[in-house]
Order: structure tokens, then C-alpha cells, then sequence
């Protein structure tokens, strides 16, 4: 038979190999097509216009395109394109609009001609735009002025600029961003550390990012230097508190240094936002953005940070190709993440998180005991929103994978791995596959016998838990338990010896109580305690779950305002499904979640709305 090989082909064949980078499977959630025309570089020049809710201007991209490429495909969504240029010409371009879909938005067709390398988009953003939310001043800590930040990941990027929304697909950028006089702009790039008189402000990001880690915020915002590369910025209510909290950065990223290989992105900051920040952290590149519900006030929160630091290798540097491979990203992060804690806080201190990451997946197995298959670690998130697949899977059965590897092949030999994997794979791309094989050459090839013994293809393509899952062990949460027993066994609250405990040491106890017991001793725990006022999200989150269940209504004004103030998904999730099983309890989520929802940022409006069944 003959087969006829197109010039193309070969071409792109060359190409990647010339390139290194290998030729992508497609996106199932991207229009882009990159091996016939890629973006590389970003220049953006915008204005943040508050009273409109809009942003507007343009995007201009330098792109790559094979001989034969005849169009650039863009994802857009929520976008009105007011013109397009190509090149130095300043006469409007032609488009065309391609697929529309409700999930993956509006395909943007830009045809090429064979020398174009810069396509300049003119276009605006709906107030609805799902990546921004804007927070009028009621909404902030400081109530004096509004405020903007964006969320991009998974594929909302294409509703804050025209882009190729594809994890896989990377480019630098710079940006001319204007803003309103009194507020600063900060983006994951280079970021300034005060406002200055004009309103504008420059950014570089030098290193190449996916779009789903292009962020902006804006607002009255100050900063603080925590350590020579580290700090913070917040409101400037919440500036000192933020710093006292986090007054580890510094430590935490030499922790991460000495583990697997120098920072690749110069300095490490976080972004402290207003509550309705619907994640706790985004590892936005250079500028970490986070919910001000870790503000415990005792620093016992702050896993989060190292979280979002470890995605600065896992993530930012080697990056999930597309999202069925979430679990590259976020598994690794938190093994990683467990690994800074240890370093800075004692095994004893991982332990407990990593036991309470184990109680989630448990949870979240029997969650999908009807729908198995999103429990594999390698997801089908075709046709779906990668939203989806964002729960515990991908990270603490992701992670219990990396602890077996590790008791398996031994510290010392994975910590080795990481170091080559992360820095032999720098801001390219990962899939599932690439990696297999990747590990059985460089690790398992000198382990003989730790493949079958560890069986990734179980652990990747099978659902549920295989019964090689290491288990986990809290040294801290045993002396949990012994106070609990006693308290069950009709010892008063006040007697129990829980002067020192942790956080986590709250959540394990809140977690335990009984399905059956008296309104009596709830509120005995409550009084002795203080739960229902607690300014601990985490334990508050916990307790409120726990009154729920056992109808323990003297917590539900605390749970009110914590509903409305709190727009963290997390939270609010177990929180309405659970109201949502009684009848007294779906009146309860109706009533909080109408004053509640204006405050929420659409993801997480996405995901309640979903568990009331609410129509607008
Ligand atoms: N990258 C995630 C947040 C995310 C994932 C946003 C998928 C949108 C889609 C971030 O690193 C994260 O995992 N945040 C966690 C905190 C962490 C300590 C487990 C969160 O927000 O709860
Ligand atoms: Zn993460």
C-alpha cells in the first residue's frame, strides 16, 4: 500500500523534534490547534474600568505558524471583539467565528497570511466574565474602594483575554495595565510594591506560562517584605495580620529549594484577598493569591502557602498537558507541600494533614461509589467542565501514590527523581502517559520489582483505592482520640486536656462526634469551646457541618454570617449539601444563599446553584 506522507507532516515532524517539544495530543477543552499556528509571546495593554465592570483593549500576540497553517484558532468567551490587525497593518483584519459551546465559549478563527507573526486583537470583557470578579466596596476588608481580582484555571483565561486556552501551550508576556488612580495593579509577573501617581503599571513575565496562570488584581492593596525574596501584600487592614501569618515564607521557599532544585521564578509573594475568593489558594507565577480565611491568627493555616509555592515546580514548571491530567499537577503539589511542612513544622505536624487528606478521599470515594471512573487519577473530562474533576482524587489519591512510591523505592532515590523529573521537564508539558514512562525509565529501571509491587496502572487507570494504599498514621490525633473517648464515656468538656492543641487537632476531634448524641452535650462542647464564634475557618467549617447533622440550631446565625461573609467553595459546599437533605434545612439554604450568592464569585455560584437546583 502507499502512503502518502504530506510535506507538513515531515515539517511538523522536524519541527518538534528541532524544538524538543513534542507534538501534543489535542486539548479536548482548547480550540487551539498549535502544530499549525502557536502563540508565543503576549503584549497586553488594557484599562480596568470599575465603573463598567469591564476591562478593555488589546492583546497583541507574536505567534509561530507552519508553512501550511492557513488560520489561528483563539478561545474566547464572554469577549466582544471590536477589531482585529495582523502584522504592521493598521487596517481592520478579517475573522470569523467557528464552534460555540456552552462550556468551552466562542472559537475565534483568524485567518494568516504565510509571513504573519503578530495578530492584535482590540476586544473587551463582559461584566460577567467568569475569570473576574468585582467586588464593590461593601465587599472588602477596607470598605472604602472597590476591588478586581481575576481567577483563570481551569479554562476561564478565555474569558479575561483571547488566548489558547490550553495548559499545554505556553508564552511570556508584558502588559500595560490602567487603573483607577487611588488602587494598585498586580499581575503574575514582576509586580510593583506601591502605587504610584498615574495609574499605570508595567509587567514582565519572562518566563513562558500556560493562560490559565495569567492573573490581575486590583485594589486598595499595600505591601510587605517578609524575607529577601518573599512578602506579602493585602488590604492594608489586613497587611499586618497577613505578615504575622505568613513570617515563614522566607523559610518555606528555601525548604522547597533544598528539596528539589533552585526557585525558577524570582520572588515568591502571596495576595491576600477579600473572603469571596472562591479557592483557597491560586499559584498564580511570582504572586500567589489567597483566601484571608487562613488568617488563623496562630499561623496553624499555613500549608496553603507551601502549597501554592510546591506548584511552582509542580504546575507552574512542568505542567499538566491538559486537565485529564490534573492529577500531574496537584498530587505532586501536595506530597511536595506535605514535604515543606515537615521540613519547617515536624513530621507530626504532616501527619495530621496528611490523615485528614486521607478522611477527605475516603469521603469522596463514597461521594462517587455511582460513578466510578471519576475516581481514576487519569480523568475523561471530555465534553465536561474540568471543574469537574477538581476534588480530592487528583490530590490525596495522587499523593498516596507518591507516599507508596516513596516506602517503596525510599526517600533518598524519589527525592533524587524529583529533582531530575522537575528540572529535565522545565516549562514544558506532562501527560499521564509521558510520565509512566519517564518513571519506569529513570527510577524504576533500578528498583527491581517496585513496579509490580506499586502497580501505577492500577493506581492511574483503575478506580477507587488499591489495597497497596499506605495507611497513615497521626501520632497527634491519638492523643485526640484519647480525649474524645473520655468525653464519650461522659467525662465533662471542660476537664479534657485540649489546652494545646493544633487546628488540626480541632478538626479531628469535630470530625468524630457520634451521629447520635444530646442537643445537651453539643452545647456543652459549644460553651466550653466557643465553636460557633470561633474565628477559625477550618474549625468553624467543621462545627458548622457537625450542627447540621445533629440539628443543633444555636450555631446557625454564626453559620449565616459565615455563609455570607465566606465565599470560599470549599466551605460552602458540604455546608448546603448538607442543609439540602431536610426539608427545615433546604428553608435555611434558600433563605442564606438568596443574601448570600451576590457575594459569591461564579465558580462557586456554579457549584451551589448546582446543589439547590437554583434558577435565576
Ligand atoms: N490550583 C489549585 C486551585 C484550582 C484548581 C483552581 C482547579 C481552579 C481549578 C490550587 O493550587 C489548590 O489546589 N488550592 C487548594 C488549596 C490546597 C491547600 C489544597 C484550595 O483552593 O482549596
Ligand atoms: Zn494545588
Amino acid at each position: 500500500m502507499f502512503i502518502q506522507i504530506k510535506s507538513y507532516h515531515l515539517l511538523i515532524l522536524f519541527m518538534s523534534i528541532l524544538s524538543s517539544i513534542p507534538v501534543l495530543a489535542a486539548d479536548p477543552h482548547s480550540v487551539a490547534i498549535p502544530d499549525e499556528a502557536v502563540v508565543q509571546k503576549l503584549y497586553l495593554k488594557i484599562n480596568v474600568d470599575f465603573g463598567k465592570k469591564i476591562i478593555s483593549g488589546k492583546a497583541q500576540w507574536t505567534i509561530k505558524k507552519s508553512k501550511e497553517a492557513e488560520a489561528i484558532h483563539f478561545d474566547t468567551k464572554n469577549l466582544t471583539i471590536e477589531k482585529i490587525t495582523i502584522d504592521e497593518i493598521e487596517n481592520p483584519w478579517k475573522f470569523s467565528w467557528g464552534k460555540k459551546d456552552e462550556i468551552l465559549g466562542d472559537e475565534l478563527i483568524i485567518p494568516l497570511k504565510d509571513n504573519t507573526s503578530i495578530v492584535t486583537i482590540y476586544y473587551s470583557t463582559s461584566p460577567e466574565s467568569p475569570a473576574c470578579q468585582w467586588l464593590d466596596q461593601q465587599q472588602t476588608a477596607g470598605k472604602k474602594l472597590p476591588f478586581l481580582f481575576t481567577q483563570c484555571q481551569a479554562i476561564l483565561g478565555r474569558t479575561l483575554f483571547p488566548c489558547q486556552d490550553s495548559p499545554g501551550i505556553r508564552f511570556t508576556y508584558e502588559a500595560d495595565v490602567k487603573v483607577p488612580i487611588e488602587m494598585l495593579a498586580l499581575m503574575s509577573a514582576e509586580n510593583p510594591t506601591e502605587k504610584n501617581n498615574t495609574g499605570n503599571y508595567h509587567f514582565i513575565m519572562s518566563n513562558p506560562i500556560p493562560s490559565y496562570l495569567m492573573a490581575l488584581s486590583v485594589g486598595d492593596i499595600k505591601f510587605q517584605s517578609i524575607g529577601e525574596r518573599t512578602g506579602v501584600y493585602a488590604e492594608p487592614s489586613m497587611l499586618e495580620k497577613s505578615a504575622y501569618e505568613f513570617a515563614d515564607m522566607q523559610k518555606m521557599l528555601e525548604a522547597a529549594e533544598k528539596l528539589y532544585g533552585p526557585y525558577r521564578w524570582g520572588r515568591y509573594d502571596v495576595l491576600v484577598l477579600p473572603p469571596s475568593f472562591p479557592f483557597g489558594g491560586m499559584e498564580n507565577p511570582r504572586l500567589t493569591f489567597a483566601t484571608p480565611t487562613i488568617l488563623a491568627g496562630d499561623r496553624s493555616l499555613v500549608s496553603l502557602v507551601s502549597h501554592e509555592l510546591a506548584h511552582s515546580w509542580s504546575g507552574n514548571l512542568v505542567t499538566n498537558a491538559n486537565w485529564n491530567d490534573f492529577w500531574l499537577n496537584e498530587g505532586f503539589t501536595v506530597y511536595f507541600e506535605r514535604r515543606i511542612t515537615e521540613a519547617l513544622y515536624g513530621k507530626d505536624f504532616a501527619d495530621m494533614e496528611a490523615y485528614l487528606g486521607m478522611e477527605d478521599l475516603k469521603e469522596t470515594l463514597k461521594e462517587f461509589e455511582k460513578n466510578q471512573s471519576a475516581t481514576c487519577l487519569k480523568l475523561k473530562l471530555e465534553g465536561k467542565d474540568p471543574d469537574d474533576g477538581m476534588n480530592s482524587i487528583a490530590y490525596e489519591k495522587g499523593y498516596a501514590l507518591i507516599l507508596l512510591i516513596e516506602n517503596t523505592i525510599g526517600r533518598d532515590a524519589l527525592d533524587a527523581f524529583l529533582r531530575k523529573y522537575f528540572n529535565s521537564h522545565a516549562f514544558q508539558t506532562m501527560n499521564t502517559e509521558q510520565f509512566i514512562d519517564y518513571i519506569e525509565k529513570n527510577l524504576f529501571i533500578n528498583f527491581p520489582g517496585a513496579e509490580e509491587k506499586i502497580n501505577l496502572n492500577e493506581w492511574i487507570y483503575k478506580p477507587g483505592l488499591p489495597t497497596n494504599c499506605p495507611t497513615i498514621v497521626s501520632s497527634k490525633f491519638i492523643e485526640v482520640d484519647r480525649e474524645y473517648q473520655k468525653w464519650t464515656d461522659g467525662a465533662a468538656a471542660i476537664s479534657l486536656r485540649t489546652a494545646n492543641w493544633a487546628t488540626q487537632q480541632w478538626i479531628n476531634f469535630i470530625d468524630k462526634i457520634p451521629s447520635v448524641i444530646t442537643f445537651e452535650r453539643l452545647e456543652e462542647l459549644d460553651k466550653t469551646f466557643n465553636l460557633s464564634k470561633t474565628g477559625n475557618a477550618e474549625i468553624a467549617d467543621a462545627w458548622f457541618l457537625q450542627s447540621l447533622i445533629h440539628n443543633y440550631s444555636p450555631a446557625y446565625i454564626y453559620m449565616e454570617k459565615f455563609l455570607i461573609e465566606v465565599g470560599r467553595r470549599k466551605f460552602l459546599m458540604p455546608l448546603y449539601k448538607e442543609m439540602m437533605k431536610t426539608t427545615n434545612g433546604k428553608n435555611l439554604a434558600t433563605k442564606i444563599y438568596s443574601q448570600a450568592r451576590p457575594n459569591y464569585h461564579f465558580v462557586a455560584r456554579q457549584s451551589v446553584d448546582e446543589i439547590l437546583k437554583w434558577k435565576n
